[in-house]
């Protein structure tokens, strides 16, 4: 399970040349062992069967409390981690399923699915605005999302470009939580939390049709969601809203820009939309990796692994499987069976993803059509992160 090879090729995915290209590293690691040890500890899987299992399985879940205090000391003093720690994301049932029950009432598929003629329109919006060079980022990718659940929860329109920044900071903590990265991490909790519970005291006076007061007159079974829950659910909401479909959406215009067989297929026949968004989550998810702890000694692809032991499992090497997709580096819009890993699985299925799948399915067709065409016009910058991938910026020529 150790091994020196393994531990340089992790290594590697820590550092700027290892982002560029985790594929190939990911590749490696799967053919040394399914399960490797990290130097920090944890158990790392890269097989498509293993991370499956590491999100279904009901012996693995976050860490409680008393552990996060050993990992992380004082957390709760701290914004950033407080917040993460605190949200649906990472807590456990019963916590968790009494949270997500309260927050899925106010997400329903309805409130989704009425949102397409408004998100086809501010696509058409932004397109109209899109000429010469543009950076993809900040012209389409952060502003439709940003946008979309911004009107969603509520949150008014000129407060929103300013959580670009914020929710960036915010979630370096998904990455590493040094202390170097708390210092910018936590002013920037502290700024989204302060906001919203100012935007909540107003819902509260004067309820509107958003999902803010929605929230807040949530009630199930005689429970309501506290202050602080209601808090700490609308900033994961609104950060988990378009910081991976913004990251979505340009990950997917650079596949499709470096293979231009797959875009042409896409401009051809927009009816592939749904298949074509599915390939493009497989390909290169925004969401790399997730972690797990072990309640209780398990087995995990083959190997005994005691109760305790923290597991990583790397989704976008799932994702690359070929054990599950056949002639994985492919990116293939036609490809049959290629549901990907990228929104997680189990209890904590990600709840945005029919609202990320919408977005992108009006989107990236549209964008292709507009543009007969669109290349680069530039290098992309990436966002120096693994957990969450994607870029800070996409230079784009569009006529
Ligand atoms: C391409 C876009 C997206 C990707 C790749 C993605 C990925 C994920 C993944 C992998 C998880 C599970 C994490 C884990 O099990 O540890 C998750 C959970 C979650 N996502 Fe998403 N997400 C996306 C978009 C969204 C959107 C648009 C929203 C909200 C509007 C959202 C809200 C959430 C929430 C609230 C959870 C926590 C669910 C729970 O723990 O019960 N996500 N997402």
């Amino acid at each position: 399970m150790e091994s020196a090879e393994a531990s340089i090729l992790l290594d590697e995915l820590t550092r700027v040349t290892g982002r560029e290209d985790p594929y190939s590293r990911y590749r490696q690691l799967r053919e040394i062992s399914p399960l490797v040890r990290a130097d920090d500890g944890a158990l790392v899987v890269t097989r498509h069967a293993d991370c499956v299992a590491v999100t279904r399985d009901p012996r693995l879940g976050h860490m409680p409390p008393h552990m996060l205090e050993f990992v992380s000391p004082n957390w709760e003093n701290h914004p950033a981690l407080r917040h993460l720690f605190t949200s649906i994301l990472t807590i456990n049932p019963p916590d968790h399923t009494r949270l997500r029950r309260l927050v899925s009432s106010s997400f329903t598929a309805r409130r989704v699915q009425a949102l397409q003629p408004r998100i086809t329109e501010m696509v058409d919006d932004l397109l109209d605005r899109m000429t010469g060079d543009v950076d993809f980022v900040e012209a389409f990718a952060f502003p439709l999302p940003v946008n979309v659940i911004g009107e969603l929860l509520g949150i008014p329109e000129p407060d929103r470009a300013q959580f670009q920044g914020l929710v960036r900071d915010w979630t370096l903590v998904l990455e590493t939580m040094t202390s170097d990265v708390l210092k910018i991490a936590d002013p920037a909790a502290a700024t989204i939390r302060e906001y919203l519970a100012g935007l909540t005291a107003e819902r509260r006076r004067k309820p509107a049709d958003d999902m803010i007061s929605a929230l807040v007159a949530a009630e199930e079974d005689g429970e309501k969601l506290s202050e602080d829950e209601l808090l700490t659910m609308a900033a994961l909401l609104f950060a988990a809203g378009f910081e991976t479909t913004t990251n979505l959406l340009a990950n997917s215009v650079v596949a499709l820009l470096r293979n231009p067989d797959q875009l042409a297929l896409l401009r051809d026949d927009p009816g592939l939309a749904p298949s074509a968004v599915e390939e493009l989550l497989r390909y290169d998810t925004p969401v790399q990796l997730l972690a797990r702890v072990a309640w209780d000694d398990i087995e995990l692809a083959g190997v005994p692994v005691s109760g305790g032991e923290r597991i990583v499992a790397y989704l976008g090497a799932g994702n690359r499987d070929p054990e599950r997709f056949p002639d994985p580096d492919h990116l293939d819009l036609t490809r049959q069976d290629n549901a990907p890993l990228s929104f997680g699985g189990g209890i904590h299925y990600c709840l945005g993803a029919p609202l990320a799948r919408l977005e992108a399915q009006i989107a990236l067709p549209a964008l292709v059509n507009r543009f007969p065409k669109l290349d680069f016009a530039g290098d992309p910058g990436r966002r120096d992160s693994l957990a969450i991938r994607g870029y800070t910026t996409l230079p784009v020529s569009v006529s």
